[in-house]
């Protein structure tokens, strides 16, 4: 059959700061979910990484969806009225906007989404991240669909070898999506050119040049276009299909290792790693480090079994401690450098203000005569 999998997700309010959401805000969710997609959606599946709640959704009815859209959007809305009622810290931070509109994109959640005929063997993940930002899966996705070093079905096979199409996105552009569709293993130098700079080029999917099958599909919000002011970082979600004419799940997964510096951490205006963790795992060092976390399933006539936890494996133990110390390393030079981000990127509003406040106080120096 052809179905649609729909993950949205939003802080909606978390306990003790920004670190993770009660359980009666989930319940809420969770409530609301079942009796609204009562003869909507066929299943779903509730999860949080941090303070972001996530709801993976299946149904038939196609991407952009206006009732499943408004039904995240209504579950969202009782998780806040929990959140506001718990005194929980920065309750409905993500519901940027008064009134649904026809679709959550562009109202505050995060929304990734893929419409497909199922294979016989339907395999698909779901990260979701926290304290960072959409680009943060670049150089992830980057690798595991163009890097034999990560991604060995590229050269062992056939299917894998023909490369993959990359739909990328400028996020600085308002006013319509800019887009630019780059094809691998040809314009690999101009993917790395545009994914290098996370903050303003972000992958929104991926198909393989095989058959054209939909590989990926990740978020591209910028909640700072959407509200004008910093209100929370942009803390993405992603679906992801494995094996067969896409890469393995292990390919997919073999980046993240890495844990490369993303831009979040702390107020979303510092650098730290990507710390691969657990589901329902939340943040502390720093309101951070920046986590991402993913969960596998398999799904058939729309209905899913799972999941499983992929990051749960004593081989990330390891790869935790690695990001437990590039944390460390990085948070040394407290604001100095690239610990902070450049004043264009920064969430907060204080140091433009100071500047702006020291600016009389320069003086030039007139020339020695
Ligand atoms: P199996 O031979 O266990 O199916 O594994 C194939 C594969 O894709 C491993 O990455
Ligand atoms: P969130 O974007 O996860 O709400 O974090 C905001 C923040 O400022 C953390 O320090
Ligand atoms: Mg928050
Ligand atoms: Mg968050």
């Amino acid at each position: 059959m052809k179905v649609t999998l729909t993950g949205i997700k939003a802080d909606v309010g978390s306990i003790g700061g920004h670190i993770c959401p009660s359980e009666e805000l989930l319940a809420a969710v969770e409530r609301t979910v079942v009796e609204q997609g009562r003869g909507l959606i066929i299943d779903h599946r509730l999860n949080y990484i941090g303070d972001d709640v996530s709801i993976l959704m299946t149904h038939d009815r196609g991407i952009d969806d206006e009732s499943v859209h408004r039904l995240a959007w209504d579950a969202f809305l009782a998780g806040t009225q929990v959140a506001k009622d718990q005194g929980l810290y920065g309750a409905g931070q993500d519901m940027l906007k008064d009134a649904f509109s026809g679709n959550t994109r562009g109202l505050g959640p995060a929304v990734a989404e893929m419409e497909f005929e199922e294979r016989p063997n339907e395999p698909f993940l779901m990260f979701t991240a926290d304290k960072t930002e959409p680009g943060a899966y670049n150089l992830p996705l980057f690798l595991a669909f163009s890097d034999p070093m990560y991604n060995a079905g590229l050269i062992l096979s056939p299917v894998g070898g023909k490369g993959y199409r990359f739909t990328v996105m400028d996020v600085d552009h308002s006013g319509g999506d800019r887009v630019v569709e780059l094809v691998t293993p040809e314009d690999i130098y101009d993917l790395a050119a545009l994914l290098r700079d996370n903050g303003r080029f972000v992958v929104e999917s991926i198909h393989s040049r095989h058959d054209g099958d939909i590989a990926v599909s990740s978020c591209t919000t910028r909640l700072r276009n959407i509200a004008g002011k910093y209100v929370g970082k942009d803390d993405p979600i992603m679906l992801v299909r494995t094996q067969r004419n896409f890469p393995a799940t292990g390919e997919i997964l073999a980046p993240f290792e890495i844990c490369h510096y993303v831009s979040g951490f702390m107020r979303g205006s510092h650098v730290g790693p990507m710390m691969p963790v657990k589901a329902k795992s939340s943040v502390s060092f720093f309101d951070g480090p920046p986590v991402v976390s993913c969960l596998a399933f398999s799904v058939r006539d729309g209905k899913m079994t799972g999941p499983v936890d992929a990051f749960d494996h004593p081989y990330w133990d390891w790869v935790r401690e690695k990001a437990a110390q590039k944390a460390h390393g990085i948070r040394e030079q407290g604001f100095s450098g690239p610990a902070m981000l450049g004043i264009h990127d920064l969430e907060y509003v204080g140091i433009s203000h100071r500047l702006d406040a020291l600016d009389g106080r320069f003086v030039v120096r007139s020339e020695a005569p």
